[in-house]
């Protein structure tokens, strides 16, 4: 180690677009949010997560991480402004962030494309499959698309894990205002990219499924370009109908996706679903969070456009 520590931070995401279909090889768009993780870490006798030894079971992303970067002897302290598992990126935001903070104690050169590959490969393990969009978002922020057409924004990067390919780009992020709705309730991305691959491996509607989400992205990322938020809105609502059949919504969303409906001109869950967060596109931001609110969910105002991986301190 050459530094006595090093602070650095993430964004957390929301997924506008294409969420498990993107797990397929298909398209996806998601926008990096102004809620951070950040990573503290200190040179240490063996590793440590805030005060406590490191159990493999209980923090398989950190393990992974540390695995990769072949650390055994430091201290880290994690601070989230993201909630776990309510589908807006708090494992991918760790995942990058503590790669930095590592790479930059050691005095190693950062790489934001090494950060997002391989804070991929810790989703793709602990979860056995997953798409490199989160991981993507949180280490490059601002806006990112995945096998998006090619005018859409600038090429930076390409994935692959067995069938599946993704040629990674990041894209302007136009003036939109959005609201997010916590249910409060986890949402577990593993069990739910799991009970998608058994449905799709029964039954060919749920292929059918995937293949519209691919349809009403494609036509979200034409709506982007065009600052069409109507269209935007129109197909983010669509595709939450499309995710709801494919079985990863729950009620709790469907209420406080139908609530935010009439102030705005889409809603969606975003992420892994089955409970976590939905997001609405709207110009009534107050009115969206009042009717959230009312409706048992915890509303915010998120910002989009914010930096990604960032050292905050060095010392
Ligand atoms: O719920 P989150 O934030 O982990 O998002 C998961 C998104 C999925 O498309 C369901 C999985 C993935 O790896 O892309």
């Amino acid at each position: 180690m050459f530094r006595k520590g090093v602070v650095a931070s993430s964004p957390g995401k929301f997924i506008l677009l294409g969420e498990h279909a993107v797990v397929y090889g298909k398209p996806a768009v998601a926008l990096a949010i102004n809620k951070r993780f950040l990573c503290r870490v200190q040179p240490g006798k063996i590793n440590v997560l805030n005060g406590i030894p490191i159990n493999a079971k209980m923090h398989p992303h950190i393990t992974y991480i540390l695995k990769i970067n072949g650390v055994k002897n430091i201290t880290i302290s994690t601070q989230s402004e993201i909630p776990s598992s309510s589908g807006l990126g708090s494992s991918a935001a760790l995942c990058t962030s503590l790669s930095a903070a590592i790479k930059a104690i050691k005095n190693e050169n950062i790489d934001v494309e090494d950060l997002a590959n391989d804070a991929f490969n810790a989703e793709y393990e602990v979860q056995k499959r997953a798409s490199p969009l989160d991981a993507s978002c949180s280490a490059f922020g601002k806006g990112i698309a995945l096998n998006c057409p090619k005018n859409m924004g600038k090429y930076i990067w390409t994935a692959e894990k067995g069938k599946n390919k993704w040629d990674i780009f990041e894209i302007p992020v136009p003036k939109m205002t959005f609201v997010a709705g916590y249910t409060g309730i986890k949402s577990h991305t593993g069990q739910l990219v799991e009970k998608v691959r058994k449905y799709k491996e029964r039954n060919k509607f749920a292929t059918d499924m995937v293949n519209e989400i691919e349809n009403v992205t494609l036509e979200g990322m034409n709506c982007i370009s065009k600052y069409d938020l109507t269209g935007l809105g129109r197909v983010m609502t669509q595709d939450h109908k499309l995710l709801s059949i494919l079985g990863v919504s729950c009620k709790e969303l469907n209420k406080l996706v139908d609530a935010s409906l009439r102030y705005s001109y889409g809603a969606k869950l975003t992420g892994s679903g089955g409970g976590g967060s939905m997001i609405a596109l709207t110009d009534k931001p107050d009115k969206v969070c009042e009717t959230i609110r009312m409706h048992g969910g915890a509303p915010f105002i998120v910002k989009t456009d914010v930096p990604g991986v960032t050292l905050e301190q060095e010392f």
